[in-house]
């Protein structure tokens, strides 16, 4: 066994990653200035990236990390999807793109660096707005010590932080970026946790400072949508991918309410909807933006949804585009109006 620990680190090592350098030239242009409001959703890319990696940064839960990786991921992520994607987002020029996290696979730095580099490619940070996702606070102070790297994507309107620097997660979260007539709340649930677990948690601090973010964007009349890597209600993940305090988060939406929750985590297509007095909010997921396996419930998937505001309340229709292996491309799967 521990052999063979020991020539999965030096294929690890040794691997070779190249093919995201060709997304170069791939920067989406001015986005369209229509009066719907259109925003595209992906999430959890699990960008990896292993030249020049030390030893010594294994030695805790990535060790586990990178073999599963061999095993079962490596074959899933494809960064030529994600170009893909990439392309097709370009043709498809949304006002505004969201990640809802998990875009490395081991919080190594040199992964931090390679999704800064997809977010350049994406947009520049008032057009993408993203936020964390539990492999990316893989380890202790993975996110933390990172986390300046992304800040210009995540951080509230009118906040800045100071590249290289240590931030604390819970300093920055919630966020709140307005793009009239959409609130974006970031909350972060990222946090590492033992081998075994990919568990969530936002924290009481997070908790009361989203209470009051909530009341506010929603007198002013946005379309609040809340941005959450674990999903916010049960049976959509297993007990050991949770968020731990889901019920907590349940009950501020119950009190504020928001028009919209999305998420990541699950890496699968999933609808379902949070009871609130009056309504109810639709809470939705979309597949790993890389995946190509045999899996086609798990295959890539990006969400378009066109916001329009009517007289008694918002019209939201929404488009599945899903990776089609046999062509290599990105194909309209599905399209729907979501329902209150
Ligand atoms: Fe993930
Ligand atoms: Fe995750």
């Amino acid at each position: 066994m521990i052999r063979y620990y020991i020539r999965e680190i030096v294929i690890f090592v040794k691997s070779s990653d190249a093919r995201f350098d060709e997304l170069r030239d791939l920067r989406i242009g001015p986005m369209n200035t229509n009066a719907t409001f259109t925003l595209a959703h992906l999430s959890d890319p699990h960008l990896a990236y292993h030249h020049g990696i030390r030893l010594a940064d294994f030695l805790n839960k990535r060790l586990f990390g990178y073999i599963k990786w061999r095993l079962r991921r490596r074959s899933e992520h494809h960064d030529d999807v994600l170009a893909e994607m990439i392309q097709d987002l370009k043709r498809s020029r949304p006002d505004h793109i969201v990640v809802t996290g998990d875009l490395t696979h081991l919080g190594l730095p040199a992964e931090f660096a390679k999704a800064k580099e997809l977010l350049s490619h994406l947009g520049s940070p008032s057009q993408v707005t993203i936020i964390p996702g539990n492999h990316d606070a893989y380890v202790d102070g993975a996110l933390d010590c990172r986390l300046s790297e992304w800040a210009d994507y995540i951080v509230s309107d009118g906040l800045k932080v100071c590249a290289g620097t240590d931030t604390a997660v819970n300093a920055v979260f919630p966020s709140l970026r307005v793009r009239d007539p959409v609130a974006f709340v970031g909350v972060s649930t990222a946090q590492p946790c033992s081998t075994f677990l990919a568990v969530g948690c936002i924290g009481e601090d997070q908790l009361q400072r989203l209470q009051k973010m909530l009341i506010e964007t929603g007198q002013k009349g946005l379309f609040r949508i809340v941005l959450i890597h674990h999903p916010p209600i049960s049976g959509v993940v297993s007990w050991r991918k949770r968020l731990i305090d889901a019920e907590a988060l349940q009950e501020i939406l119950q009190h504020c309410g928001a028009e919209l929750i999305l998420h990541g985590h699950a890496h699968h297509r999933s609808l379902s909807y949070l009871d609130i007095p009056g309504g109810r909010i639709p809470v939705i997921g979309v597949p790993s933006a890389s995946a190509a396996g045999e899996n086609t419930k798990r295959r890539a998937q990006y969400h378009l949804y066109r916001l329009s505001r009517k007289v008694d309340g918002w019209e939201v229709r929404v488009c599945v585009r899903s990776y089609v292996n046999m062509n290599k491309r990105f194909e309209t799967e599905d399209e729907y109006r979501l329902t209150p």
